[in-house]
């Protein structure tokens, strides 16, 4: 106990608090899942002023839960005031696609709310200020947030795609009938929309006699992997919409976790997950784009894993969710008439 009481307590900022994934999250941040059990935090909640009652609840319930880890909690409508001092930013709000809307009309909304949060996060949070973008357009919000919080080291600036990377690994753990947690390299290459690519090429199965290539385990399921496998993880995020009538909410808050959790704190020696990070370049990958790649963390810092073989399958489908990225980057741009 005397060690918590020892460690500064790190500062999180949720935006979109109020919200679906913000409800699920702040509890598992509290608990100390996403920064160690010895880590104490201070949440900053955000969120628009017709939600500020249930932020205001979500304070209440926090306090009620007395978690030892949680040394104190701002709620606010305020950009500014959020971004104060924060050490991590975990940008879950943003514009949701109402029925009728086209893509441009979304991206404009959402390129204007992550224009302004980054001038906010540029001028008032930690000189190493750590973001994951949830909100979607994910990879193309954090494309904008780098854009415009310049002083923020581009590395610290990614998106979550690690839901995607739990879905894949689990799908094939089921597919496979093994523990999720036997299951490890899966990749997630690209955009989070429905051009990802999940990618099986290079994932293990841990058995008691030594690691097994997934694809060799699934000899006689090739066709699967390379067709039912990734559109299921693909359009799981709908198909959870259609069953929920809302977007996933408790994975997307758990995956948040386990992202910044690795981030900061490593992934196994051998093991890796997918980040969306800036790409430098890796694979082909246009420089700039934040793109989803395998990654291995240790204190804090991530790097591509390089030197993975790459086929022709592989290379169409990482070169398509990279097209998209760019035409949502032009899109991006121009509603900012950038
Ligand atoms: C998901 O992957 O579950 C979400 O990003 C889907 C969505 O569009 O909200």
């Amino acid at each position: 106990n005397l060690l918590k009481i020892e460690k500064e307590p790190i500062r999180v900022l949720v935006t979109g608090a109020a919200g679906n994934i913000g409800y699920a999250i702040a509890p598992m941040i509290a608990r100390g899942i996403m920064l160690g059990p010895d880590q104490p935090m201070i949440l900053h909640l955000l969120d628009i002023e017709p939600a500020s009652k249930s932020l205001e609840a979500v304070k209440m319930e926090l306090q009620d839960s007395a978690f030892p880890l949680l040394q104190g909690v701002i709620t606010t409508t305020n950009v500014d005031e959020s971004c104060k001092d924060v050490n991590i930013a975990i940008m879950i709000g943003g514009f949701a696609r109402k029925e009728g809307m086209e893509r441009r009309d979304v991206m404009s909304k959402n390129a204007v709310i992550f224009k302004a949060q980054a001038l906010a996060l540029e001028r008032y949070a930690s000189d190493d200020c750590k973001v994951l973008v949830v909100a979607n357009p994910a990879n193309t919000n954090a494309l904008i947030l780098k854009e415009f919080a310049p002083s923020i080291p581009e590395e610290n600036i990614t998106c979550l795609t690690r839901l995607d990377h739990n879905r894949a690994q689990a799908r094939l753990a089921e597919k496979l009938s093994v523990p999720v947690s036997s299951v490890k390299n899966v990749i997630v290459w690209g955009n989070h929309s429905s051009t990802q690519y999940p990618d099986t090429s290079h994932a293990m199965v841990s058995t008691k006699t030594g690691d097994q290539p997934v694809k060799e385990l699934l000899v006689a399921d090739q066709k699967w992997l390379k067709n039912e496998f990734i559109t299921e993880v693909q359009q799981r995020g709908a198909e959870i919409l259609r069953a929920r009538k809302q977007s996933s909410a408790l994975s997307a808050a758990s995956a948040a976790c386990d992202h910044i959790h690795d981030w900061f704190l490593g992934t196994p020696k051998g093991n890796w997950v997918s980040m969306g990070v800036c790409s430098d370049g890796s694979y082909g990958i246009p420089p700039g784009l934040v793109y989803s790649f395998p990654v291995n963390c240790e204190k804090g810092s991530w790097k591509i894993v390089q030197g993975l073989s790459i086929d022709e399958f592989s290379r169409e489908k990482m070169d398509d969710s990279a097209r998209e990225l760019a035409e949502e980057q032009d899109l991006a741009y121009s509603c900012l008439n950038l």
